[in-house]
């Protein structure tokens, strides 16, 4: 049959899109552009918020002409309403051993691991996705490897909490010798120098992880999303500083700016703690890494493209994610929210007014805060970081920054900086920019959502 993807939510949907992909067509199905021009419809659901749930059954009702599977993070109680009209939920247990049909042949999403042991209080994940699951260290260096050796020129790592990954080894016997940093990434994972010195057993956690990678030949980008403030320990920010590899880019989700808030959402760290892990994370790579600013005051430890040719990369980027509207969310917890916006700075935010979910701590508190004061305290967080973006973008300008292209429409090429940030490069005196490849462009001009550069 002809057959079409329709992916709603974060990357982790996306990735897995990707492998259900090679599933189809092993099956014989053949892929087309258009959902009309489907017999075969796989629905891969996101149910963060009900906005969500709803596009996803809205699309799934209209295409009941068609043969539909529905995948992905399906609540229960919409588990049971598609049963009921005899739809069932495809949810393999163990996925991750397929390979994926590449959306993108240069920026590869690479799942560690899946699942959440959190339970925000507002979250559907740990009812959608299961309890935290993290894939062997060994399968994901092979897929990486693989990868690079295809071309793949970034390499994204993927979990809903990157930073609790761990892999006990179980399948390998041998003990670990004592933990060294020089890593050999050719020798079986057990001989190498990884951490859990003493036990019986090698556990690779996350930072362990980031530096096998980061030890793989070749010039490529290494990043991840997403990962917890209450898991982000000294290790790993001096581990991402170090790495020279990982992108100076860091998805730090904050949620909200007030101690009584986190608490009720159940994150486990204080405003304080955030706020000091942004300063150590920022102290970090100052020290290992040379930027616009503090190159000419600091010895060149790390290297990179752009360090390799004797200029200094963008300063380290941090963005997050913000909930307005939590239950009883007042005014002045509010205030305290954008109060740590302007303290930190973000390079980008990503915020949304809170949505109840079914079987959650917090869908049992009164969902107090009107529609209207939601979209007005979302409309205050985008003006704010509007301005203080530009202004964070502005020093950019009339430097020379690494691009990984994209995309090439008509005379301009589309891609991205290290940090995470959307350039426009006019290609009418350079015809010859292809997706794919990384060039060094001088950025011009700046908004708070995007750069504009020339080679
Ligand atoms: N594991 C990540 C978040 C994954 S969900 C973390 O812990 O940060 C992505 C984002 O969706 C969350 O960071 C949160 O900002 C938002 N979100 C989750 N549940 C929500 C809800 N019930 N209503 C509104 N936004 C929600
Ligand atoms: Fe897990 Fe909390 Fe992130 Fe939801 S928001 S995925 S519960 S850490
Ligand atoms: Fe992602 Fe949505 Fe599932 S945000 S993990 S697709 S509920």
């Amino acid at each position: 049959m002809k057959y079409f993807i329709l992916t709603y939510g974060c990357q982790m949907n996306h990735s897995d899109s990707e492998r259900i992909a090679t599933q189809l067509e092993c099956s014989g199905h053949k892929p087309v552009k258009t959902v009309a021009k489907a017999d075969l419809i796989v629905v891969n659901i996101c149910s963060i918020r009900q906005s969500a749930v709803h596009r996803a059954l809205d699309q799934i009702y209209k295409l009941s002409n068609k043969k539909i599977i529905v995948a992905g993070c399906v609540l229960p109680e919409d588990r049971k309403k598609l049963a009921a009209k005899n739809i069932d939920v495809w949810h393999p247990d163990d996925y991750f051993w397929e390979a994926p049909l590449r959306q993108n042949k240069f920026s590869a999403f690479v799942p560690i691991m899946t699942g959440c042991n959190n339970f925000c209080s507002y979250c559907a994940v740990p009812f959608t996705r299961g309890r935290e699951k993290s894939r062997p260290a060994q399968e994901i260096i092979a897929e990486i490897k693989k990868l690079l050796k295809g071309g793949a020129e970034e390499i994204i790592l993927l979990g809903q909490n990157v930073n609790s990954y761990k892999d006990n080894c179980m399948t390998s016997n041998p003990p670990a010798p004592p933990f060294t940093r020089g890593v050999n990434t050719d020798a079986p994972l057990t001989q190498r120098g990884v951490r859990g010195l003493r036990a019986a057993q090698p556990v690779i956690d996350f930072p362990s992880l980031l530096q096998l990678i980061n030890s793989l030949p070749g010039n490529f980008r290494l990043s991840f999303i997403s990962s917890h403030p209450k898991d982000m320990s000294d290790d790993l920010i001096e581990t991402v500083a170090k790495c020279a590899k990982v992108s100076p880019y860091i998805h730090l989700p904050v949620q909200s700016g007030d101690n009584k808030i986190l608490k009720a959402m159940n994150r486990h760290y204080s405003v304080a703690h955030y706020k000091n892990l942004i300063k150590k994370l920022r102290l970090a790579f100052k020290k290992y890494r040379p930027d616009f600013f503090t190159r000419r005051s600091l010895a060149v430890t790390a290297r990179s493209f752009t360090q390799r040719r004797g200029e200094g990369g963008p300063p380290l980027a941090i963005s997050t994610d913000i909930i307005v509207g939590f239950p009883g969310e007042t005014a002045r917890q509010f205030q305290n929210t954008l109060k740590l916006i302007k303290d930190v700075k973000f390079d980008m935010i990503y915020f949304a007014r809170y949505s109840p979910r079914n079987g959650t701590v917090a869908a049992r508190m009164s969902d107090n805060v009107s529609p209207i004061e939601k979209r007005r305290r979302a409309q205050a967080i985008n003006s704010l970081l509007k301005k203080q973006a530009s202004i964070l973008n502005k020093k950019y300008i009339n430097q020379k920054v690494d691009i990984l292209i994209e995309k090439i429409d008509g005379n301009f090429a589309f891609g991205k900086t290290t940090t995470n940030k959307n350039v426009k490069i006019s290609m009418l005196r350079h015809p010859n920019l292809v997706s794919g490849s990384i060039v060094a462009a001088k950025i011009t001009s700046v908004t708070a959502w995007s750069l504009k550069g020339e080679m």
